[in-house]
């Protein structure tokens, strides 16, 4: 065996598969960069990026982590040009296609988080067909948040907690929220060099350990998300209790 596999294998056994966190949740960040550095157009970075998406959703499939939730598109990103806003539309437009041909053979959910008015109808249709499927799928479940920003899932929870007349608890609220049903993150990363959370899972981020690397999510890899679950597992969780 030669050293480059010895190295990685070393590095992957150090991850404690008794440990895993069962949510993880990534803010992709870094693609324009990752383009420029290369002289390229800003959409080819995105482009790599989702064949990284899908690279590290299925690492963590076979890891046994049981959801992975993605920022794909903010309510903020419509303000990019009109080519890179159609470029990241087609990418998700192509994923969901072939979502629907092989989500229920390889038992993957994919639910969409986010305010779905503004998308096209095209891409309305799809998330409703592929969020539809994933109701009888079981299995690892990606969650890819469109048109999604915390403050605005808030306050979608929140007219709808009040419409439908519940009392105001945290259990109420929570079934309210695009994340309705799928446990906080345990593990939010955000590679790229950024340190802040850019309107990202705001009410699930409660208590989760965050991670930051300088990574770019197009040279993101296994062994980047490994060094992350690593450092997770180094953290001493105490929900603001003792121990
Ligand atoms: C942020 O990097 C990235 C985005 C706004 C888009 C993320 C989308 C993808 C990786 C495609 C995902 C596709 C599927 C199918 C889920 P940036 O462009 O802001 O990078 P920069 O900060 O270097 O400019």
């Amino acid at each position: 065996m030669g050293l480059f596999d010895r190295k990685k294998s070393c590095k992957a056994g150090q991850v404690d598969m008794s440990r895993l966190p069962r949510h993880i949740a990534i803010i992709m960040d870094g693609n324009g960069r990752w383009a420029k550095k290369r002289g390229l157009p800003r959409t080819a970075g995105h482009k790599v990026g989702a064949e990284v998406f899908r690279k590290i959703a299925t690492y963590c499939k076979n890891l046994g982590v049981e959801y992975l939730t993605v920022y794909a598109f903010s309510t903020e990103n419509w303000k990019r040009p009109a080519e890179e806003v159609d470029t990241l539309m087609a990418l998700f437009k192509n994923y969901m296609l072939e979502a629907i041909d092989t989500m229920e053979r390889d038992h993957i959910r994919l639910q969409f988080f986010g305010d779905m008015s503004a998308v096209s109808p095209e891409l309305q249709a799809l998330v409703e067909r592929t969020n539809e499927m994933s109701r009888h799928i079981e299995g690892f479940q990606a969650n890819i948040c469109l048109n999604y920003g915390g403050r605005d899932e808030i306050l979608h929870a929140a007219r709808e907690c009040t419409a439908a007349g519940e009392e105001l608890t945290e259990e109420n609220f929570a079934k309210h929220l695009y994340s309705a049903g799928v446990p906080d993150p345990e593990l939010i990363i955000r590679p790229s060099g950024e340190i802040r959370l850019s309107n990202f899972l705001l009410w699930q981020c409660a208590y989760s350990e965050l991670y930051f690397c300088d990574t770019l999510w197009p040279d993101f890899d296994e062994r980047t998300l490994d060094a992350a679950i690593i450092d997770y597992q180094k953290r001493d969780r105490r929900f603001g209790g003792v121990k």
